[in-house]
């Protein structure tokens, strides 16, 4: 009498809706957590192929030419360069991505009184990501005009590694930019390893509370490594 007849395809729809967009954010968290590992490296070798500079102008600038013959003659001349770059490529877009679709899927999932419920805490560090990577993006593409492509530095000489730095951060505004940015990268850094931790389910009673000092260390190393040069140079410590 008066029972409602509902089928189990009726009942179980908002069930796999939620178990789809469930899925479906858990794979974007996981592209997120691997192109950011990926990232990782790069900035990791990147910092410490940088750190070469305090051995000498030979040594930076053999070091550039080996990433630029490396694999020869299997692979062309600058093969494995270009292969790194499209690797890095792909996985700074998927990055991106992730984090768009991410923020847009937690816009709309959240409740309308969400403001007054969500912990000031989380804001911060969400903030903090955006903006930070906005102008980490926006650096990368200035640092490749400047380092790599030479348009936009006074006096660029490919190959010569050595004094395209030193020429480059003798400009204290050069090196200031540099500086900040780079700091402000070891926020993205931080922030973004230790919810890698959390994406990738490292949470065992054992190494939880290690996430966070693994994370500070790391990004405070990287930092420390990429703002030695330019400090180094414009304060005569580099010649
Ligand atoms: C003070 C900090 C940094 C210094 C001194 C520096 C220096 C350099 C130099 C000299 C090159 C050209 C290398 C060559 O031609 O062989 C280069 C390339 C590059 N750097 Fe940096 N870098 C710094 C920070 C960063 C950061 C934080 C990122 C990314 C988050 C980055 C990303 C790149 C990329 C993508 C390339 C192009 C590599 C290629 O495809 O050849 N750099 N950097």
């Amino acid at each position: 009498m008066g029972a409602r007849i509902t089928s189990p395809s009726m009942e179980s729809a908002p069930m796999n809706r939620a178990a789809a967009l469930y899925r479906s954010a858990i794979f974007k968290k996981a592209i997120m957590a691997i192109t950011g590992m990926v990232l990782f490296g790069f900035v990791l070798s990147h910092m410490t192929g940088n750190l070469k500079i305090f051995q000498g102008a030979e040594k930076i600038n053999h070091y550039s030419e080996f990433l630029r013959e490396f694999g020869q003659p299997v692979l062309p001349y600058k093969g494995f360069l270009w292969i790194m770059r499209l690797g890095l490529i792909g996985a700074a877009v998927l990055h991106i991505w992730s984090a768009i679709a991410l923020t847009l899927d937690n816009r709309r999932a959240r409740p309308k009184n969400y403001e007054l419920r969500r912990p000031v805490q989380m804001d911060y560090a969400s903030r903090t990501m955006r903006y930070s990577g906005f102008i980490v993006a926006g650096y990368i593409v200035y640092h490749l005009l400047h380092l790599t492509s030479g348009q936009a530095h006074p006096d660029f000489v490919h190959g010569d590694v050595y004094s395209n730095l030193i020429i480059a951060f003798q400009n204290p505004l050069v090196a200031a930019i540099y500086v900040v940015v780079n700091i402000l990268l070891s926020f993205h850094l931080y922030h973004g390893l230790w919810s890698m931790f959390q994406s990738l389910g490292i949470d065992h009673p054992a190494v939880k509370g290690l996430r966070r000092p693994f994370a500070a260390t790391f990004a405070v190393v990287i930092c420390l490594g990429f703002i030695a040069i330019p400090i180094s140079i414009v304060t005569g410590l580099i010649q």
